[in-house]
């Protein structure tokens, strides 16, 4: 049942191309003059009417809606607040006229989220939910619904749920943008056809496994270490902390580059791992210097960014090259290697991969 595969997590990092192709399966014109979500009840006049929106999620699915909030700010121009279900639920969220709330629960089942959900029902507001399970109680109770087809997920440690929903963060945001005016038909051209580009890249990037097991045997006698990076970069180094600490139990945190000498710094020594992401071309100079003040304080740095950039060499002591895509769909390829190293880190050590201690796969109580 695992295919072949030591652990689920391991096949399930593997099936990530497929995952990707299925999500976007008959959601892209042929002509990719569009995005085709036909599923959706909300109509183009809602879709323009938006003036903000609420990502409610926990987790890995919260560093989703990170990233989809970059995503629909950009394109679509309606302002995105993210929160924390079990922080969202317990305040009193102010709402504009015409809010539009999206949960994203792998599951459709987390406690907080769904708690989250009926709230915001019980207010009269619109609730889109992305789940990857039909028939969840988040596909029952949304008004409406984006289906990830990620398939089963089993091991405990989210990472096809994750690349699917980013996928379907896409979809929307472009389908937003576009229905708004925001972005012209060049634009949503170039965007599809990047999405379309993903499940080839993400087979791609697989390929970077040899360089992560090797590189995760340094944290078998490692108890702390940093990701960074700027913007959509940050985002997914937030899903690689979360990632490592869950099934390695490395305590890791993730910074934004620009702020770790607000304080941070401090706890950068001799030897200490940091990963740093350099994935967005317009920051890359800003997130080398960030780089440069690390290694002047002695870590051990891998550094990530496109095929073809070797400038980074000069500065980190290891690269991982990721296929060239657009710099807003990155965080799809950028996050696959963090998957990677959380789970040869987690071998290293010896830990139950699929079965972390202390954690359920689908969070049912508050
Ligand atoms: C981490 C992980 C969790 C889930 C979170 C939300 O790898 O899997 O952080 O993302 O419990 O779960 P769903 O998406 O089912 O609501």
């Amino acid at each position: 049942e695992r295919g072949g595969y030591p652990h689920f997590m391991l096949k399930e990092i593997h099936e990530q191309p497929k995952a990707v192709r299925d999500t976007l399966r008959g959601r892209i014109a042929e002509d990719f003059s569009r995005v085709q979500l036909d599923e959706l009840n909300l109509d183009d006049a809602f879709m323009k009417a938006v003036d903000r929106i609420h990502i409610i999620a926990c987790g890995t699915s919260w560093h989703a809606g990170l990233v989809g909030k970059a995503v629909i700010e950009s394109y679509a121009r309606i302002p995105v607040d993210v929160e924390i279900a079990s922080e969202y639920r317990y305040r009193r969220p102010l709402f504009t006229p015409n809010t539009l709330v999206i949960v994203i629960s792998q599951s459709g089942e987390t406690a907080d989220t769904l708690a989250a959900l009926r709230e915001v029902k019980r207010q009269g507001r619109r609730v889109l939910a992305i789940t990857n399970v039909v028939g969840s109680s988040a596909e029952r109770e949304a008004d409406d619904v984006i289906i990830t087809w990620a398939g089963p997920e089993i091991a405990v440690a989210s990472t096809k749920a994750y690349t699917t929903q980013l996928i379907a963060l896409y979809l929307l945001g472009i389908k937003m943008a576009h229905v708004r005016g925001e972005i012209g038909d060049d634009k949503v051209r170039e965007l599809l056809k990047g999405l379309e580009d993903l499940p080839q890249a993400t087979e791609q990037v697989l390929d970077t496994a040899p360089q992560l097991e090797r590189f995760a045997q340094r944290y078998v006698d490692t108890m702390d270490t940093f990701f960074i990076g700027r913007s959509l970069d940050y985002s997914v180094a937030m899903e690689g902390a979360l990632k490592l600490k869950e099934i390695s139990y490395i305590h890791a945190e993730a910074y934004a580059a620009g702020e770790l000498k607000h304080g941070t710094l401090a706890l950068i020594t001799e030897g200490v791992p940091v990963i740093a992401l350099a994935t967005q071309p317009d920051l890359y100079e800003k997130t080398v210097s960030n780089i440069v003040e690390v290694k002047a304080r002695g870590a051990f740095v891998l550094g990530m960014t496109w095929i073809g950039n070797e400038d980074l060499e000069k500065t980190v002591d290891e690269v991982i090259y990721l296929p060239k895509t657009l710099p807003e769909l990155a965080p799809i390829l950028a996050v696959i290697p963090l998957q990677l190293l959380a789970y040869y880190a987690a071998v290293a050590r010896g830990n139950d991969v699929d079965k972390p201690r202390n954690l359920a796969k689908s969070v049912t109580v508050e």
